[in-house]
């Protein structure tokens, strides 16, 4: 069993790569600050019997249910949407040296520090080398905003943000029209998203153009609806109409329309992947992308910015799933990122 609140037992575990059976009995999770309450609802809403116990800013511990089993390796990838990084707890410590001494009694771990604090919300402290491998334990090390020092592992899978805290901490580009190129590249890099560069997006809701200033300066080419401006910094990608589009990217057609209005001409053939940022209600964007799947049977990838008016509307999220899901994508997530205020990635992969 790992630590717990103040204890640690025991500390030797000689093969915690492949332990299964590692357990503890509190879990504890990082989500942005203000969802502290939206993530013990999900919690809650799904029937587990976790009990929530110490909390601060950005930062969520549960006890294990009374009388029932402890935290084990496979609540580590519930999928709760607000959760950026789940661990088993190692325990709360004086200072960070004294975490890291508890997490280095793991042979081989790997180490990811992390300090929340109040300007950016989340600083990594050592950055990782590298991709961690798919099953490989990490200890977090987090410094919270109180002080205290806490400590907690996980084994990397599919998914799951191979940053530490779950946060890439990438820098925008000061020529970016939007802050949408970080949320896009923020959730590129959380699931580690592959693209072919003569894959064709369109993304609905593209103005200014942040999210397109990203997918053009990696090659691609793309589709955006929107009725209003372009940033002017994309007008060297422009072309006039779809049938205008050279056969390899990166080039840019505006389809200068609301969604609804655009059609199977606007698109022409070959679309791998559906985007929106629209600042509409999920109902109404999971229509569009219904009818966008309808119309080009090429789409393998579905990338939604769902802006949520209230938190409570995170209780809706299997519909969203199933939505999805109804579409054919076998693979679906729903996950807050760093840069996101009250809004939510939800991918689908065929
Ligand atoms: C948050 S902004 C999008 C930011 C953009 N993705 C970027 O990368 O800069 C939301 C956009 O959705 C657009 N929008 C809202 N309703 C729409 C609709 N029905 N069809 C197309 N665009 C819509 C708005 O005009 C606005 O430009």
């Amino acid at each position: 069993m790992l630590g717990g609140g103040k204890k640690l037992f025991p500390l030797h575990m000689p093969s915690l790569h492949h332990d299964p059976s590692a357990s503890s009995e509190f879990l504890w999770i990082l989500c942005n600050p203000g969802s502290e309450n939206a993530l013990k609802q999900e919690v809650h809403a799904s029937g587990l019997e976790w009990r929530p116990s110490y909390q601060e800013k950005g930062f969520v511990t549960f006890k294990s249910p009374l009388g029932g089993p402890l935290f084990s390796r496979s609540d580590l990838l519930r999928p709760f949407a607000c959760a950026r990084r789940m661990a088993l707890s190692l325990g709360k410590f004086p200072d960070v040296e004294a975490a890291r001494a508890a997490a280095c009694a793991f042979d081989g771990i790997e180490i990811h520090q992390v300090k929340i604090s109040r300007r950016d919300s989340l600083q990594h402290v050592h950055p990782a080398p590298r991709l961690p491998q798919k099953g490989a334990a990490i200890a977090t090390l987090i410094e919270t905003e109180s002080g205290a020092c806490w400590a907690g592992v996980h084994w990397h899978a599919e998914f799951l943000s191979p940053d530490p805290g779950g946060a890439s901490c990438i820098e925008m580009p000061a020529h970016s029209p939007s802050r949408a190129w970080l949320k896009w590249e923020e959730a590129r890099r959380f699931w580690q998203l592959d693209f072919a560069n003569d894959e064709i997006f369109v993304e609905l809701g593209c103005a200014p153009g942040g999210v397109l200033l990203a997918l053009l300066e990696r090659g691609h080419g793309v589709i955006g609806v929107d009725a209003a401006n372009l940033s002017d910094c994309l007008a060297s990608y422009a072309v006039p109409t779809r049938a205008a589009a050279p056969t390899h990217g990166p080039w840019l057609y505006h389809c200068r329309r609301p969604a609804a209005l655009c059609g199977k001409k606007d698109l022409g053939s070959g679309i791998a992947w559906f985007m929106s940022d629209m600042n509409q209600r999920p109902a109404v964007v999971l229509q569009e992308c219904a009818r966008f799947c309808q119309m080009c049977g090429t789409i393998r990838g579905v990338f939604i910015n769902l802006k949520l008016t209230d938190f409570s509307e995170l209780s809706e999220q299997a519909q969203w799933i199933g939505a999805l899901h109804q579409l054919g994508f076998s693979t679906v997530r729903l996950q807050q990122m760093l840069p996101h205020h009250r809004e939510f990635a939800l991918l689908g992969l065929r």
